[in-house]
């Protein structure tokens, strides 16, 4: 095995040179930046401060040989050959990442219960989407106006895009995903989308606050957390009408197998066996932090949830600046 560290970010990560450096930077959840994955289109250059590295075959077309004699590889198409130091801007802005339009595969599509499905897409083998954590896509069908859904995966290059789909009463879209929507159907999405990412420079405490199908984009940020081994605590609040709405055991999960993360589920309509939270989930956060200054608040859900507590966090200390939100609002324009 080999370590290959980034030395403008200090991360670390191993690698057994028998993967590219870029396939395993990424299963360790570190953002660094590429496109093609084939050796063409040079966004996955970087500089080998120290070390070997090799490719299997010739130097591929995205990198020049003057680029090759300076020191540079494309992380893509090369492997460790002992252990490396190298240079990458890794990627912590949405300006940094392209917005594409792509096809994609339902690969599978599963009731998590009365009213939300867990979808996954598959995107072709020769391309990717990169996106950062708590970022959402546009899906695209032909017979519809485009829909917002947040990526529920931590990124990763399997190819593989996660969503949690809510039934909306009366809704389009949402009717056509429970009813028709069957494995192996074709559709489009366009993204990554918005500006609700985890932002990884900061040392702060972090709060999460789902409501319902909110928790998508959250899952995707934590998972990233684990996968990165992040260090700082994170508390889950997760706000649903009654216990049945808590459509995944996964948030309990990570907090019995990580001392840094800790979960509360809050029932806004709790049935009468419920021990647990009642109310507003954003009210629990305010009952158990008197004073929110020295945190940062990531919320997702209904744009009433958001709202209220954006005003309310903040008259209970919390800084502006470390509030990031995505709103559940809808664009109907009452054509399709
Ligand atoms: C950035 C972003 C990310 C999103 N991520 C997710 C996600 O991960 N999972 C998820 O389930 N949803 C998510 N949504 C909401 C999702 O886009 C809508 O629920 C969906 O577009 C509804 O489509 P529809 O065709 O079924 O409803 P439409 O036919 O467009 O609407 C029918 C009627 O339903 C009502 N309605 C529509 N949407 C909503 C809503 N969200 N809440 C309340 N009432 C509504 C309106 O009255 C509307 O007139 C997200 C929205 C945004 C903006
Ligand atoms: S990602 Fe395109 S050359 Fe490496």
């Amino acid at each position: 095995m080999f370590t290959i560290e980034n030395q403008i970010t200090g991360k670390i990560f191993r690698t057994d040179g028998d993967s590219a450096i870029l396939e395993d930077a990424l299963i360790h959840g570190l953002n660094f930046p590429y496109g093609c994955q084939k050796g063409f289109c040079g966004k996955c250059k970087a500089t080998i401060i120290e070390g070997e590295v090799g490719y299997k075959g010739d130097v591929p077309n995205g990198i020049t040989p003057e680029e090759v004699a300076d020191g540079m590889a494309l992380l893509c198409q090369c492997y460790a050959k002992s252990d490396v130091a190298l240079a990458v801007n890794e990627l912590d802005s949405v300006a940094d990442i392209e917005v594409r339009t792509l096809p994609c595969k339902v690969q599978s599509i599963e009731r998590l219960n009365h009213d939300v499905v867990q979808i996954f897409l598959k995107i072709p083998h020769a391309e990717s989407l990169q996106y950062l954590a708590g970022q959402y896509i546009d899906l695209i069908h032909p017979d519809f106006e485009p829909r917002a859904f947040s990526i529920a995966s931590a990124p990763s290059n399997d190819g593989l895009i996660e969503l949690h789909v809510r039934l909306v009463e009366g809704g389009k879209f949402t009717h056509f995903i429970f009813n028709q929507l069957q494995e192996k159907s074709l559709l489009q999405l366009e993204g990554p989308k918005g500006d609700f990412f985890f932002r990884e420079d900061s040392k702060k405490p972090v709060i999460l606050m789902a409501g319902g199908t909110g928790f998508a984009p959250i899952k995707s940020i934590v998972e990233h957390a684990i996968s990165t081994q992040l260090n700082r605590t994170l508390y889950i609040y997760w706000g649903v009408r009654d216990e049945v709405d808590l459509y995944m055991d996964l948030p309990m999960q990570w907090a019995n197998e990580n001392d840094n993360i800790h979960f509360v589920p809050v029932l806004s309509q709790p049935n009468k066996d419920w021990q647990g939270r009642a109310g507003f989930v954003h009210k629990s956060i305010l009952a158990d932090f008197e004073d929110l200054t020295g945190y940062e608040v990531y919320a997702c859900g209904s744009p009433d949830m958001v709202k209220s507590a954006a005003k309310s966090f903040v008259e209970q200390g919390m800084i502006k600046d470390n509030f990031f939100s995505d709103a559940f609002v809808f664009a109907f324009t009452g054509k399709k």
